[in-house]
């Protein structure tokens, strides 16, 4: 089936008389889908009980009449001032104690019993109301979990929560302590109800309390969605359920929440990535900047590609210069259909822009649309119809399954960050590196979940720092025949945070049959040079056992092997990350080639869609076309005669 395109509407943003123009100019420009909603709670009820759907429904009516496909976004990420005022309580409180208040959105605790029987009242409502609407194909549960750090919070309802979660792991509080390890420092507790949030302690609190504590916030995101799925499901039957997740938020764990999902979407802003995400030196920021990181839209594709069985969109897609970096430059011309183009490249079945038209009043007055202010088309609208060109002319094959599979974590994540032991150490950015360097030798890959890691039939699979091994992995390894490289902290810990008995890595020794007596981490100016070119930068470690293929210059082991299981002992630089993938990936019998910065490619069937990110253009010799692809562009190769 052809991927197509979407939009995001705000009805309630504009006079009524404007609607069935809009509409029609949509579907004129090719749209398909259009999300609506997801921020209307005070205007679907102004007053507590007081219910006021009628202009939704005209605008859904308005949206449908005209052919568009219509997604409804539940409110619940904007509970209103009256809300709020009856229950000040349900709002978030940061790690410092301070109540984040009313003003902005995403004002609340998930843990806070009043605010989700709130939200279960309003969606039901919303549910019964439009669920049979014929216009209506999708719902979206709340917006963006997690955005603007809002997974977590220290409030009085999160603290009651969080002890009836630890009674329900731990069954006794003498089990917590001797999983915690709580006879250190004299912490141990007496009851459930006597351990605290792991916030305003004195000094670092136990790791396994705020990893605890981490596991406890994620389940609440998991268990809030839940409530909303199953009261939209129950009302809205044959209509798929979604969620818009954002990019780099990791404080929740998105398969789990995806478990109830029919289709992963993520809200793509390349350039807003850039300037407040990625970490990458300025040289880097720079060359991108009107392009956006060359894999960091690539790896969240791929990522929620791994949900939902497969189905994903983008929901929300950068059209122009955003209102919230700390700078927002316009992307070169072509970079808006680029991005829309690779999306599809992953397996995108739509991608939707953000925003139809730019609203001049509020927070984002600043941030654009397809359209400006005054309606005229924006930038992004021709690029919008530039995709409309290119869709028919593409044979959309299969996307295929990857012979690399990269393993993510969620739970790594937080552990990380509870103990990252080296100022910048960061799991997100150890497998993020990891992709960078498989797709700099032009690989599709796909990431798995480190409990179900689909390995069947792939050639080479890589495990970045994660933080415990599990039963899973040992499975799975054992009927793989492929090759298999371990990053340095992986099975570092069990999943109660302690060090393993038998030292790390913890694999089953037929596997790996080697140990890490100690790890360091290195100020940046301290880089550990390895023999034949690159270094280990900012981590290392010292291992003993197995068969050693490189050596860091002053004789440590630097890479390890038995038989097909490789272990880097360190955190490799880009040459280095090169060097050692190129060994493993040639006996993995891996076809690869060796893409000019900035250039990336990714298959579906024998179709293969080549990108240019970069500043400048590039000979596609490597690929074996002869000719330049400029900068933004996008050569499309295939199929195989
Ligand atoms: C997203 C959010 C949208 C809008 C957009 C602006 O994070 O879901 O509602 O705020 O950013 O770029």
């Amino acid at each position: 089936m052809n991927p197509s395109l979407g939009v995001c509407y705000y009805p309630e943003h504009w006079p009524e008389a404007q609607w069935a123009g809009d509409a029609a100019r949509m579907a004129a420009l090719g749209l398909t889908h259009v999300r609506v909603g997801e921020f209307a709670w005070s205007l679907l009820e102004p007053a507590d009980g007081v219910y006021e759907f009628d202009w939704l429904t005209r605008a859904i009516d308005t949206l449908h009449a005209a052919g568009l496909k219509v997604v409804i976004g539940t409110p619940t990420a904007t509970p209103p001032k009256w809300l709020v005022d009856k229950m000040p309580d349900m709002l978030p409180v940061d790690a410092a104690g301070r109540v984040r208040g009313f003003g902005s959105r995403r004002h609340v605790c998930l843990s806070h019993e009043g605010y989700r029987s709130e939200c279960v009242r309003m969606v039901t409502a919303l549910a019964r109301e439009f669920g049979g609407h014929p216009g209506i194909v999708a719902w979206q549960t709340d917006n963006e979990y997690g955005c603007h750090d809002t997974t977590i919070s220290y409030s009085a309802a999160a603290r009651d929560r969080f002890r009836v979660w630890l009674a329900e792991r731990y069954g006794t509080i003498g089990a917590l302590n001797a999983a915690w390890g709580n006879h250190f420092w004299s912490m141990t507790y007496d009851s459930f109800d006597a351990v605290e949030l792991p916030n305003l302690t004195v000094t670092e609190p136990n790791p396994a309390h705020v990893m605890a504590f981490r596991r406890f916030a994620s389940d609440q995101t998991v268990a809030f969605n839940r409530l909303q799925v199953e009261i939209i499901r129950s009302h809205a039957p044959g209509r798929d359920v979604l969620h818009n997740y954002m990019g780099q938020v990791t404080d929740f764990d998105h398969f789990e929440v995806s478990r109830d999902l029919d289709i992963a979407t993520w809200d793509a802003y390349p350039l807003g990535f850039l300037e407040d995400r990625v970490v990458a030196a300025p040289e880097w920021k720079r060359r991108f900047s009107r392009a956006g990181d060359p894999d960091f839209q690539a790896f969240h594709h791929d990522l929620y590609r791994a949900m939902c069985g497969g189905r994903w969109w983008v929901m929300e897609q950068q059209p122009g210069p955003v209102n919230w970096a700390p700078y927002n430059p316009a992307p070169r011309d072509g970079m808006v259909r680029l991005w829309t183009l690779e999306a599809m490249a992953h397996g995108a079945e739509v991608v939707s822009y953000f925003r139809w038209r730019q609203a001049p009043f509020a927070q984002e007055q600043m941030h654009t649309g397809l359209l400006r202010p005054d309606s005229s088309e924006a930038e992004g609208y021709a690029e919008a119809s530039a995709v409309m060109r290119d869709l028919n002319g593409i044979d959309w094959q299969d996307t295929a399954r990857a012979d690399v599979a990269l393993v993510f974590d969620y739970a790594s994540c937080w552990a990380w960050e509870v103990q990252p032991q080296g100022a910048q150490f960061s799991y997100f950015q150890s497998v993020f590196e990891a992709y960078r360097s498989l797709r700099r030798l032009g690989l599709n890959v796909d990431i798995v979940p480190p409990d179900t890691p689909d390995l069947t039939g792939r050639k080479l699979v890589m495990i970045p720092a994660l933080f415990a091994w599990n039963d899973a992995l040992t499975g799975a390894l054992e009927d793989f025949d492929g090759h298999v490289l371990l990053g340095p902290r992986t099975g570092s810990k069990t999943p109660e945070f302690s060090i393993p008995a038998a030292l790390p890595p913890a694999l089953p020794p037929h596997m790996l049959d080697m140990k890490v007596l100690r790890v360091e981490s290195l100020r940046p100016d301290m880089p550990v040079a390895v023999e034949g070119g690159g270094a280990f930068v900012g981590w290392r470690e010292y291992t003993e056992g197995g068969a050693v293929a490189l050596r860091c210059q002053d004789g440590i082991p630097a890479l390890i092997s038995q038989g097909r299981v490789f272990y880097l002992a360190g955190r490799p630089d880009d040459e280095l990350a090169g060097r050692a993938l190129a060994v493993i990936a040639e006996a993995a019998g891996l076809k690869t080639c060796a893409l000019p910065e900035g250039l990336r490619v990714r298959r579906r069937g024998d179709v293969t869609f080549v990108f240019n990110y970069d500043d400048r253009a590039h000979d596609l010799s490597v690929l074996g076309v002869g000719k330049m692809l400029s900068p933004a562009g996008v050569e499309v190769i295939g199929p195989d005669p």
